[in-house]
């Protein structure tokens, strides 16, 4: 297993489509590997491929928290093939964002279809902090950011925020 890099906003494969996984096989489950290990040592609750630069439908998650015991989820070509009509807003965050913070509105309930890590075709029915990171994660592999779902004033708002952090980062280690 390996650290990958995390993209971070403004990056334009951040704001890119991607491509449907062909097929299940021993490259993409290391890089299913890559990606938790990554996720973990950020720490994060989940990322999608697009954020360490591939550019294929792959998200990793998991949202047991320090409480539980680990519980890593590997959704391969996620969709969410319907949604609950309640919504609800509450705050995230983002890897690919770090720092910055919004409250989203999302739906409270969405029932998600994906190939697993064994290739296998599954359907999932999530609730609370499970549906939210489903999608949020869901919306990377379309190009899609937390940021995105707010008015244009706040976006600009909050990207002008992180661009001045990540400048600030950058003298600090220079
Ligand atoms: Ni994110």
């Amino acid at each position: 297993m390996a650290l990958r890099d995390i993209l971070i906003a403004p990056h334009a494969k951040l704001k890119t489509k991607a491509a449907p996984v062909e097929a299940v096989d021993d490259e993409l489950r290391r890089l299913m590997d890559d990606m938790l290990e990554t996720m973990y040592a950020a720490p994060g609750i989940g990322l999608a491929a697009p954020q360490v630069g591939v550019m294929q439908r792959l998200i990793v998650l998991d949202v047991a928290g320090k409480d539980g015991p680990p519980a890593p989820m590997c959704l391969v070509n996620p969709e969410i093939v319907a949604r609950g009509e309640d919504t609800v807003v509450a705050e995230e965050g983002c890897l690919s964002l770090p720092e910055i913070y919004a409250e989203v509105e999302r739906h409270a309930r969405v029932f998600v279809r994906f190939t697993d890590r064994e290739g296998e075709v599954r359907e999932m029915d999530t609730d609370g902090l499970l549906a939210r990171c489903v999608q949020h994660e869901l919306d990377h592999l379309d190009g899609v950011l937390f940021v995105d779902h707010l008015s244009a004033l706040k976006r600009k708002m909050l990207l002008r925020k992180l661009a001045k952090l990540q400048r600030e980062k950058e003298r600090q280690t220079a």
